[in-house]
């Protein structure tokens, strides 16, 4: 594997890989790498001969009391693991080269409706930071497929409405959420959490899993669904911030006609200082 820190040095790789006509796959990453992220490499060399990851924590996506300044950097070890599942080629920026102006003096990227609800509504400028520094990233790298985790599904549809919108021509892969054996999704946050908040954070998962059961068994109150998984979750410790009922691709609630549509239930909730999102498709049940 090789690193490169300068966009002279990555386009220069890419328009060799190019030349002889080898597809190139990405994964953008903001490091603190665990296996979901390895999943995303794996998934990329099944897609493409040529692999790309980056890793850069982007300041543009984290609200002013967010945890930016504190987020785990560990570059020495991402870089082993990233050399380890064959990557071929990591680009870790520097700040100044993707921003290099104040990020209030620089072009953003809004996806209009979806940014604005479940993650979006608590992280008002998230989905902003997330879809500029993609778009940076994609013109960046160039690539011809890209990974993105489906654990952040919301990121995902923003980034196929966005592509799709900015007619960027890159095909867009989800790659399903990597689980630790408990159920808990894997996420560079759950280093936040103490052993006791480790012990109780798989309850999310399952409350998503008995949430979509009770579908499954015909309920079809969406407000008593997510207000019982809500109160579930409060009473394991848990400061819910959504759980919700949606439609998987628009992210719209979903009105009584549409009930036989792909729904997904969407979850975040605080647990101490983790705030853990997690999501799980209900089906396309007829009601
Ligand atoms: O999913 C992430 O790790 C980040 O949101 C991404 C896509 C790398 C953009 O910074």
């Amino acid at each position: 594997m090789r690193t490169v820190h300068t966009l002279t040095e990555l386009r220069t790789q890419v328009a060799a890989w190019r030349r002889s006509g080898e597809e190139v796959a990405f994964a953008p990453t903001m490091g603190n790498l665990h296996r979901g992220h390895i999943r995303l490499v794996e998934r990329a060399r099944q897609c493409a001969p040529r692999t790309v990851a980056s890793i850069f924590v982007n300041p543009m996506q984290f609200g002013p009391n967010e945890d930016y300044a504190g987020y785990p950097r560990t570059l020495d070890e991402d870089s082993r693991q990233l050399a380890e599942a064959r990557l071929d080629l990591l680009f870790a920026p520097d700040l100044a080269d993707i921003y290099p102006r104040p990020l209030e003096d620089m072009t953003q990227v809004i996806v209009p409706g979806f940014t604005t609800v479940l993650c979006g509504a608590s992280r008002p400028v998230h989905f902003g930071g997330v879809a500029t520094v993609v778009t940076k990233l994609f013109n960046m790298v160039q690539p011809d497929i890209a990974v993105f985790g489906e654990k952040d599904w919301q990121q995902l549809m923003v980034i196929r409405r966005m592509t799709a919108d900015l007619n960027i021509p890159i095909q867009i892969v989800g790659v399903p959420t990597v689980r630790e054996e408990d159920g808990l999704a894997m996420s560079s946050r759950n280093g936040y959490l103490s052993a006791e908040q480790r012990a109780v954070a798989p309850t999310l998962y399952a409350m998503l899993q008995t949430t979509a059961e009770r579908w499954r068994q015909g309920e079809r109150d969406v407000a008593i669904l997510e207000e019982d998984a809500r109160a579930q979750l409060r009473a394991a410790g848990f400061r819910p911030d959504y759980f919700e009922i949606r439609h998987a691709e628009t992210l719209q609630r979903p009105a009584p006609e549409d009930m036989a549509v792909d729904l997904r239930i969407f979850a975040a909730a605080w647990l101490g200082r983790a705030r853990l999102i997690d999501n799980l498709a209900v089906g396309h049940l007829p009601s």
